[in-house]
């Protein structure tokens, strides 16, 4: 915690504040390790501050050793109040993609003369590069969905439905350490496989049937993100066209990612494979994202990206052609951005599998 802590200083510096106020669960938690729902972070230059109600000071005291915890019983405004003007902090950043407006409102009353900055993506970016402990836990929490994936494999046939194998790979991630789905998970087969996010539902699945499964488990609070794509019964010409292209985008643009690269060039890398193909249009979303205390986070692999690729930052790559009426494909890895590379943590197996 502490070269976080000390990361997030630097931040403090180079925007000229005073402090910051930190309350979004996966940024407290970064920065403090507190897991608890209901506590705010200040941080100034010289002094960490954890602010809780009583339900959770024994639990503050223990997990974050460095700060110093404020039991809030009048209120947090009167607490944050009296803490602001004993460190006389002027400009406060906040975190403005988490406030509510109502929460911004009482800042302002609560707090006069304090001028509040708005953070921006400062804050949430410190936690694109991941250190060795954070690693060690991608690590796990994608081996255990790869682990879960395995398990269900003989459930995809004809007259399964597809909340059937959601709730499968669930039960099994959660027996196996984490604490919960990373997200909905998508299970989508048939017509619903040209949905890019068609969360399970209870159709059934059909022979000949494309099924696309993205799921992930939280796993000591991180996420895992996989995909894959398989055939039910018989795999037709077309359908192997579209999984072969997929999977030859998602190679090429592996083969190139590394340290130094931008996200927008690793996207079009794939991009240009699903283009020449000839199903350019079918591919409409972005090539991957950051993973990490959050599913979605920093950086982005997209047309637009600048955000230069640095060791350590943990993204997937996950090319997919959609096409209505038809079905669809997508195949993702998660993966940590090396000097030379990429360390793929998804080795289940990528060739067409009909089941
Ligand atoms: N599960 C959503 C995604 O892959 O981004
Ligand atoms: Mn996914
Ligand atoms: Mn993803």
């Amino acid at each position: 915690m502490h070269k976080r802590l000390a990361r997030a200083r630097d931040m403090l510096q180079q925007k000229g504040l005073d402090a910051v106020l930190v309350q979004s669960p996966v940024n407290r938690r970064y920065l403090s390790g507190f897991t608890g729902t209901a506590g705010t972070l200040l941080i100034t230059d010289s002094k960490s501050i954890l602010i809780t109600d009583f339900r959770y000071t024994c639990q503050a005291e223990r997990q974050c050793r460095d700060f110093m915890v404020t039991e809030c019983r009048e209120g947090l405004w009167d607490s944050l109040n009296s803490l602001v003007r004993e460190y006389q902090v002027k400009k406060l950043g906040f975190e403005d993609d988490f406030f509510t407006y109502r929460q911004y409102i009482k800042m302002r009353e609560n707090l006069e003369g304090i001028e509040p900055v708005p953070l921006g993506e400062e804050l949430n970016i410190l936690r694109a590069v991941k250190d060795r402990e954070e690693m060690g836990i991608m690590r796990t929490a994608a081996r255990i969905s790869e682990k879960a994936l395995e398990h269900v494999l003989p459930m995809i046939k004809p007259g399964v439905t597809e909340r059937e194998i959601s709730k499968e790979l669930e039960v099994f991630m959660i027996r196996a350490g984490c604490t919960g789905p990373a997200f909905d998970f998508i299970v989508a087969s048939g017509w619903r496989s040209a949905m890019p996010h068609g969360v399970a539902a209870d159709k059934k699945i059909e022979y000949g049937d494309l099924v696309t499964i993205d799921f992930g488990g939280k796993y000591e609070g991180y996420c895992s993100d996989m995909t894959r794509t398989f055939v039910v019964g018989k795999c037709s010409q077309k359908q192997k066209e579209i999984y072969e292209t997929v999977l030859a985008a998602q190679h090429a643009a592996l083969e190139q990612i590394r340290a130094t690269l931008r996200g927008c060039d690793a996207d079009s890398t794939a991009r240009s494979v699903i283009e020449k193909a000839g199903y350019g249009e079918y591919f409409g979303h972005g090539l991957g994202h950051g993973v990490g205390l959050e599913v979605h986070e920093a950086p982005v692999l997209g047309p637009k990206s600048e955000t230069i690729l640095e060791p350590g930052m943990t993204v997937t790559v996950e090319p997919g052609i959609y096409m209505e009426g038809f079905g669809g494909v997508r195949i993702e890895d998660l993966v940590v951005v090396t000097d030379n590379g990429v360390e793929n943590l998804n080795n289940f197996p990528k060739e067409l599998m009909v089941l």
